[in-house]
């Protein structure tokens, strides 16, 4: 595949030369991969959206907050009850013709859940779509059937209800979307997600005022309708998506000048990795993928948030009235032969007013006490793999993990319920891949490049961690209840194709 590497090279095309990169391997790979299924059509994909767009994708309009699931449980706050619908509207997105989008309630990003630690949930999912889907909550430790698992499809036309508890200490930010074999990506880039939030009754930031800024993509093609993934897109991820928060482009998010604010940040696209800096100001970091640290990290100038990943930072606005200030996602190479070099790209401005300047707050030293999960019994080794291999989904390339490509019917690891589980990751490839387990919450103990062991700077519970090539991820991971656990690559292209894998939790042996 030496001419492939170097045909690539040689392009070298940064996002916004797609067409030339395309018209390159349409002229340079083609010969090569005889047998893929799916050629890319090339020109027919924009990187921009149309010029005319709905007021909500023209920049500048004030950030929305996304509509709140409503709790019909009757005034009974153990427990959670709700209905959600899945189904296809059209939308007009571009003035004049109406775009097809798939929406939950009718929402793109779809609304809200707010759950409380202890509480009972039971949500109905009425799939009104032509195809099948499911609803995987991501993040959290919900029993394996009720995870919406690519095993237990719901099928088009009916409802299917999903039934979990919200145990102690999981507070925190998490997101639900699709999870269908096979159609993840298109779906969720079709407009399928949504973010959830945990709140615990002794929460230490709960006097601070709290934004949520769900990070979604979009691409249209020429019809105005939700763009394919195409050849690159299948190869590196679907990095060309203009960034929408809570569904705005460009929104600006207005504040009393002195303002402090807990931020909760998802990175709900599909392959794009957020280097986050906001112009003028540091963060402080209280909170990752499934809720608080065990302290603050002040002072951070910026935060990598890989695909699938929350965070949660607190902002403290600068003093001075009338200001604005980007939020923006810095170039981040994710070393895919020059094809994945981001440019830095704009997300959000914030904007002080010219109201009174606003009270200080103070930060707790200590947020939430993090455990090390304890000396690992058992340990699993997992490689990321490349292959020349064809799948029907046209990559160019295709990733793997430990060599083979997803099986449903397959285990590949056997785990064990409440056994602490030393993973090793280790990236083989050229470009990085945000790794995820389901199930729970797992702790990155150390990143190994070459001969060098990096200890965590800091105790963390994250479900998905960013595995730059050459670098072995180890974790900590213990699964606390049985069944089928999905892992894989959350770069959703990768996922659908290929790289993802099963880990069956067993009960211990008597
Ligand atoms: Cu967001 Cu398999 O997950
Ligand atoms: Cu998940
Ligand atoms: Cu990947």
């Amino acid at each position: 595949m030496k001419g492939v590497r170097s045909t690539l090279r040689h392009l070298r095309a940064p996002l916004v030369d797609r067409r030339t990169f395309l018209r390159g391997l349409g002229a340079g790979v083609a010969g090569l991969v005889v047998g893929c299924g799916r050629q890319s059509d090339g020109g027919e994909t924009t990187t921009s959206l149309p010029e005319a767009v709905s007021p909500q994708l023209v920049p500048g309009q004030p950030l929305p907050a996304l509509p709140i699931l409503r709790n019909e449980s009757a005034g009974d706050v153990s427990h959670f009850v709700a209905t959600l619908v899945a189904s296809r509207d059209d939308v007009a997105v571009h003035a004049g013709r109406m775009t097809s989008l798939a929406r939950y309630d009718h929402h793109s990003p779809g609304p809200l859940i707010e759950l409380v630690e202890g509480q009972h949930v039971r949500i109905e999912l009425d799939n009104r779509l032509a195809q099948a889907t499911t609803v995987h909550w991501h993040g959290l430790p919900v029993p394996a059937d009720q995870d919406g698992n690519p095993m237990d499809p719901v099928a088009a036309g009916t409802k299917h209800v999903y039934e979990f508890d919200v145990p102690a200490g999981t507070a925190g930010t998490y997101w639900y979307h699709p999870h269908p074999h096979d159609a993840t990506a298109s779906q969720v880039a079709e407009g399928l997600a949504a973010p959830l939030v945990v709140r615990a009754a002794d929460d230490p930031l709960a006097h601070v005022p709290e934004v949520l800024m769900f990070i979604t993509g979009i691409a249209l093609d020429a019809n105005a309708q939700i763009a394919a993934d195409d050849a690159i897109d299948w190869t590196i991820g679907r990095q060309r998506d203009l960034l929408l928060v809570n569904g705005a482009r460009l929104p600006v998010h207005a504040v009393a000048p002195g303002a402090t604010q807990r931020w909760r940040i998802v990175n709900a696209t599909a392959a794009i990795h957020l280097k986050l800096a906001l112009e003028g100001h540091t963060f402080t970091l209280v909170g990752t993928d499934g809720g608080l640290l065990g302290e603050p990290i002040e002072d951070l100038t910026e935060f990598l948030l890989a695909p699938a990943q929350r965070v949660e930072l607190i902002v403290k606005a600068n003093a001075a009235p009338n200001g604005r200030y980007r939020l923006r996602a810095l170039r981040y190479a994710t070393d895919f032969m020059g094809v994945g070099t981001y440019v830095d790209q704009d997300v959000l401005t914030l904007a002080t007013t010219n109201a009174l300047p606003a009270a200080p707050v103070t930060l707790p030293p200590k947020l939430r006490p993090i455990a090390d999960l304890g000396p690992a019994t058992a340990r699993v080794d997992i490689s990321f793999d490349e292959a020349d291999l064809c799948t029907s989904k046209g990559a160019k390339r295709t990733f793997l993990i430990n060599g083979r490509m997803f099986d449903m019917n397959r285990v590949d690891v056997v785990s064990e319920v409440g056994r602490v589980e030393l993973w090793n990751v280790v990236n083989n490839t050229t470009m990085s891949h945000p790794f995820h387990i389901h199930g729970t919450q797992f702790q990155l103990v150390s990143r190994t490049f070459g001969t060098e062991t990096t200890a965590t700077p800091y105790l963390a519970w994250v479900d998905t961690v960013l595995v730059p090539p050459g670098q072995t991820a180890t974790l900590k991971v213990k699964q606390t209840l049985p069944g089928k656990r999905m892992f894989h690559c959350h770069i959703l292209q990768h996922e659908d194709n290929c790289m993802m894998a099963i880990v069956d939790v067993r009960a211990p042996a008597a």
